[in-house]
């Protein structure tokens, strides 16, 4: 399976904070933002990712985060010119996707919990597409999905006024290789924007889509406004300082995944042996 990390837009809603840089370079709490949904792709076992960003930003990540190398991946980066819509990402990435299955995850979205990953590492091959349902106190803010009796998804809406459910879908999805073709199928909505949740629709008509509620446990921020994204901040920094461990660090997920051995590990937490970053890399290190 091959990995898209979509890490565009214009990030408005956090302006003034990102009239010159990206959103998704923005830190939370220790780290940079793309690092948590990157390190979700890497801690699943995907070794081959796709960062798409606009022409101005890809550049600077491409500093931060060079080819995947250090952490047992490869990645690769291309542009999206305007924001035209999440599905977009299946467009610019249809040569990068060969005959693959693929996995998106949204740049500004940190999932945390175990069961999670267990979840995204059962459905490297998805019959159709899989995505996850999440109960949140706002769902018109999101794609929301609503259920049958028998929690058999029925139907799904773009942030609609008068949700069917508090049920949103996360940023994260995972589709079989008919995704390309779904994606030159649609047209833009009227915000201008190629629809991830029609892409879904369309899985739903063939019945091909699971749907699959997040265990309660599990823990899913976006971080597109600045409430969010300080909320993201002060978890992950309750999380670290309790437990000790790193929430979101590629370097971690890279070895957990056994992309990385120990000893490559222990290199990476010395380069950066001055931050506390780098330190509670190597005081993983040395627990292993
Ligand atoms: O966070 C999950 C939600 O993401 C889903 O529940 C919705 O169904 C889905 O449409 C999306 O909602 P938003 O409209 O709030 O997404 P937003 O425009 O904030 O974009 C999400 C991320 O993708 C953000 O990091 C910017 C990036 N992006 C967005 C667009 C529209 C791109 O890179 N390119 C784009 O064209």
């Amino acid at each position: 399976m091959k990995g898209i990390v979509l890490a565009g837009g214009k990030g408005t809603r956090l302006y003034p904070l990102t009239l010159s840089v990206s959103k998704q370079l923005m830190p939370i709490y220790d780290k940079p933002m793309i690092y948590y949904p990157l390190a979700t792709l890497i801690a699943a076992g995907i070794q081959d990712i796709l960062i798409i960003s606009t022409p101005e930003d890809l550049p600077l990540f491409q500093r931060l985060l060079g080819d995947g190398s250090r952490w047992g991946c490869t990645l690769r980066f291309a542009e999206q010119a305007a924001p035209k819509g999440l599905a977009e990402a299946f467009l610019i990435g249809e040569e990068f996707i060969g005959k693959d299955d693929v996995a998106l995850i949204l740049g500004d979205n940190l999932f945390h919990g175990s069961k999670q990953l267990e979840q995204l590492k059962q459905n490297r091959k998805p019959k159709g597409g899989q995505i996850f349902a999440y109960q949140v106190k706002d769902p018109q803010r999101y794609g929301v999905v609503e259920f049958d009796e028998n929690q058999q998804a029925i139907g799904l809406e773009e942030k609609p006024a008068q949700p069917k459910s508090s049920y949103a879908v996360p940023g994260l999805y995972l589709y079989d290789n008919t995704v390309v073709e779904k994606a030159k199928n649609l047209s833009p909505s009227k915000r201008g924007e190629l629809e991830i949740t029609e892409i879904n629709q369309q899985y739903l008509a063939e019945g091909k889509l699971r749907v699959t509620p997040l265990e309660l446990g599990a823990t899913w921020l976006d971080t597109g406004t600045i409430e969010s994204l300080t909320a993201a901040g002060q978890y992950v920094q309750a999380i670290q300082s309790r437990q000790g461990v790193l929430v979101g660090s590629p370097e971690i997920a890279a070895y957990r995944s056994g992309a990385i051995t120990k000893q490559e590990l222990q290199q990476l937490a010395t380069q950066q042996a001055e931050s506390d970053y780098g330190k509670a890399i190597n005081a993983f290190v040395s627990n292993e």
